[in-house]
This record gives structure tokens, sequence and C-alpha cells, in this order.
């Protein structure tokens, strides 16, 4: 392959967010595109396996491991015309979840993901010959550009293969003990603050970042705030010594997955001039929640995401009380924190049939969320790109979501001629409060303007295509041919 794409997450195989969605299209847009791509990501134990032809390719795959002697076995599928290298280990990833339980992150995640890693690198090697590009994930993969960094230096076989860093999330670096650098297969000089060293732990996504050829993020806000102090996560310094290597690119969303008009798990299909089906889909949401009926007839607001500080459910939560006292429907799907899913479900009583919080991870029920649904909430604190409103404009539910990263460079805020949701300054639950406010009104008092607003958002087209080709000048920048 020219691009090997090292990832943790690929949907439909594996996810837990936006990163699985991502690498679910974005390797396969190159391959149509004409770039020979592959990906390699580790085995979870639980993918749908007779659909892509999972099999067992290679077996064990040496792995320098310095705990003793220890073996990889490589499954291959056949991902629409793509290969997909599975590194199979399975005391490492044969578990329910794939970097935490509810107690907290997994006690062996630095040896876990150092494993993945080193298993990449091994296993291309007796893949060969080398790629032109390794291009890899958030802090799970950022090993792979220490590796090739110091490895290159004296391997004739990586001489001349780049690396790409791709960061979804700043905020979660992989940082580790020092104690756990001894043994995992960097020289020693990779031990400083030019390498994997930051503030005496090893902080995996920092030597990703201070290694790689070049630097890329998922939307070009984001790539302007990681400079600051305020957005940095602590990795400003680093960021901004390498900005001349840092690019944004948005991503795409994969329209043959979300997409109303045809589309699986909604009860009827829609389109921009065909929205009566969206009003199915409303009432057929309102009874599969057991919502009361009277909710056809008024605005019914969708909330899906982790709930976490970064999507902004403290703010959901502060003000959902004040929102309920309007003539409005509520509708959260989410999970990932115990105190939040029993906050909002505790909640839910005191509104019946007008708030419906549903704990859990359904990847259907959010098509039907998207579709059924008329305003999409997404208060980001911070939002490297978001996917979620994306899909919400091409459902025509138009955001009401935070002036940050991804979400500032898809949104055209009400009042612009060319509106396509709302936008909010300030993360507070007041700012939050009157945007949806002014939503509400807007879908009660014009209906003309808001269905012009809703058609246009079903228009708009972030195709993996276009990111597709910035990814490829990119590539040829460091040499592809
Ligand atoms: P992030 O990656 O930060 O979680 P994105 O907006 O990029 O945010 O992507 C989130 C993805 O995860 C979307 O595909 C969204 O539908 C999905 N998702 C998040 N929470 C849930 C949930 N509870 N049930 C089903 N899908 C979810
Ligand atoms: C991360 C970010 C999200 C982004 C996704 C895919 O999970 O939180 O904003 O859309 O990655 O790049």
């Amino acid at each position: 392959p020219q691009v090997v794409f090292v990832t943790s997450e690929i949907y439909p195989f594996s996810k837990t967010g936006g990163l699985g969605d991502v690498l679910g299209a974005l390797p396969l847009t190159l391959h149509r595109m004409g770039i020979r791509t592959a990906v390699v990501t580790p085995f979870y134990g639980r993918l749908g396996s007779a659909q892509f032809g999972v099999h067992l390719a290679w077996s064990d795959c040496h792995v320098g491991y310095p705990w003793g002697p220890i073996t990889a076995d490589i499954f291959q599928a056949n991902f629409h015309g793509m290969p997909v290298y599975f590194v199979h280990r399975s005391e490492f990833f044969d578990r329910r979840f794939y970097y935490n339980d509810h107690k907290g992150d997994y006690f062996d995640n630095a040896e876990r993901f150092i494993f993945f890693n080193r298993a990449v690198m091994e296993f291309l090697k007796r893949l060969g010959p080398a790629p032109h590009i390794l291009h890899a994930h958030d802090w799970q993969a950022s090993l792979v550009p220490a590796y090739l960094h110091y490895w290159r230096q004296h391997d004739p076989f990586w001489q001349d293969t780049r690396s790409v860093m791709t960061i979804h999330n700043l905020a979660f670096q992989g940082r580790f003990s020092s104690r756990l650098f001894e043994n995992c297969g960097l020289p020693p000089q990779a031990w400083s603050p030019e390498g994997v060293e930051f503030y005496g732990d090893f902080n995996f996504l920092k030597g990703g970042i201070a290694c790689a050829d070049k630097i890329t993020t998922v939307s070009p806000s984001y790539a302007s705030e990681i400079l600051t102090d305020e957005f940095g996560c602590g990795l400003q310094g680093v960021l901004r010594a390498r900005r001349h290597k840092l690019h944004g690119i948005l991503n795409g969303a994969d329209y043959s997955i979300w997409n109303p008009g045809d589309n699986k798990f909604i009860s009827c299909n829609y389109g921009a001039n065909a929205l009566k089906g969206k009003r199915s889909c409303k009432a057929d949401l309102i009874s599969e929640l057991r919502l009361n009926p009277a909710l056809k007839e008024r605005p019914l607001l969708g909330f899906i995401g982790r709930l976490r500080r970064q999507k902004g459910v403290d703010l959901l939560i502060d003000i959902l009380p004040r929102l309920m006292q309007q003539d409005v429907g509520v509708v959260v799907l989410g999970e990932g924190n115990l105190e939040k899913e029993a906050r909002l479900l505790a909640m839910m009583e005191d509104y019946p049939g007008r708030l419906a919080t549903l704990v859990s991870y359904t990847e259907d029920l959010a098509h039907r969320i998207q579709a059924g649904c008329d305003i999409f909430l997404m208060p980001s604190t911070y939002e490297p790109c978001g996917l979620t409103q994306m899909y919400a404009l091409r459902f025509g539910t138009p955001p009401v979501a935070t002036a940050v990263g991804g979400l500032k460079d898809t949104i055209i805020p009400w009042p612009d001629k060319q509106a396509t949701g709302f936008i909010f300054e300030q993360p507070t639950p007041q700012a939050f409060y009157e945007a949806i406010m002014l939503a509400v009104s807007v879908w009660r008092t014009m209906p003309d303007a808001w269905q012009a607003m809703v058609r246009r958002a079903m228009q708009q087209a972030f195709t993996w295509e276009h990111s597709g080709a910035e990814y490829i000048e990119l590539y040829r920048e460091l040499g592809m041919q």
C-alpha cells in the first residue's frame, strides 16, 4: 500500500465515537480516488467477521517485546476492496470496552498500545514493501511516528516512509509513568523534550506530535485553537514550535450512511424537497419513546453524545428545568458518566412524557433521533470537528451549537440569509438557553423561514472526497508519487 492508516477504531468493525466514523470513511474514499490504502487496527474480539470475510492472514508475527517472547496473529478483512488488518492478542484486546470501563482507564493501557504500535511496525515490515505514508490517529497510534522517526535513522527499510499524525482530540494524550518508557522500543534519546518526555511522564501523543513529518487536526478552527493556552491541553508549546507542520483538514460526513433519503434505520425516508417523511419520523420517534403525542405539534429537541464535559452536558443539565417550563419535548441519547446518567434519568421522572433519557450506545436510535427531532443540541465546550452536527444538518435538524472548533466551521448561524443553525458565543447555560429560545421562536413563529433553513441545512455537503483531496495534497508534499 501507499498509505497505511493506524487507528484504534474503524466503523463498522469498532467504534466509540467520531474516530470510528472517520476511519470507516476516509481510507476507503482515498482508495476509491486511486490511492492504495490499508488500515491496521486492534482485533477486539467482536467483529462482524463473516460480513467482510475476516480471516487469519499471518500467525505468530513476532513483536519485539521486552517482557518475554510475544507474538501477534494478524487477521485480514476485505472492506469494499481495501485490506483492513487486525492485530490480535486476546489478553490485550478481547474486552468489553476498548479503553476503559466504568471504574476508569484500564490499568495496562500503556502496555496494550505499546504492543499495538510495535506490532504494526513489525507486521508492516513483514508485509513489505514499506508504505510511503504512515498515517496515525490519536494517542493510541501515536508511537508509530516516533518509532519511524528514530528507526529510519538506521533501518533502510523505513528510509522513504513519512508519517502524518492526526489529532482528533487533544484532551486524550496517553500519559503514563516514565517507568514504561524503558522497554517500549524507543532509543534513550527519545526520552527528551524533543521526544516522548513530558514533565517527567511518558506522553504518547506528545511523541507523535514531536516526531511526525506532518500534523493534522480535524477542522481549521481547532487547528488554531490548540495553539492557545485555553485549548492546548498543555501541548500548546509543542504545537506552536511545530506549527509550520500543522494543518486543519475538516472531516467529511459519510452520506452513504447518514442520509435520510436512503436509510434503513428510520421509518420513512425523506429529502429536502419531500419533507413529509420527516413529520412521520417525528411521530414514530414520539411513539417509540412513549412521549406525549401532543409533542407532534411542539418543538422536539435532541441531544446525542458522550456524557462528558466536552459535549456540554453540564450546560444541558443546568438548563433542563428551565427549558422544560417551555412547551417542548427533549430526547437525550448518551452514556459515559454514571453521575450524569443518573441525573438525566432522574429528571425524566419530573417531566413525564416530555423528556426521554436513553442511557445506551445505540447506533440505529441515533439515526431516528436525528430524523425525528426538529432542533439538535450541541453545546460543546470544545469540539475538534464534530460529526453529529453535520449529520443533523443532513437530516434537516438545525443545530444549536457553541462557537468552537468544527461547529464554527460547519454551521452558518441565524440570522444570516444562508443560515443553517444557531451559534452562541460563550459556553454558559444562559447563552445556551437563549440560543435555544431563539431557535424555538423561529420554529414557532416563522414556519416558512424555518423550512427554508431546513432545506439549506440538508443541502450542505461535507463530502469525504473534498477532505480526501486535501489529504492527498499533504501526502504529495511528503513525497508520495
Ligand atoms: P465524538 O467523536 O467527540 O464523540 P462526533 O460528533 O465526532 O463526536 O462523533 C460521535 C459519533 O458517535 C456519532 O456517530 C454519534 O452518532 C455517535 N454516538 C455518540 N454517542 C452515541 C450513543 N449514545 N449512541 C449512539 N451513537 C452515539
Ligand atoms: C473526536 C472529536 C470530534 C471529532 C472526531 C472525529 O472524537 O471529539 O470532534 O469529530 O474525533 O474526528
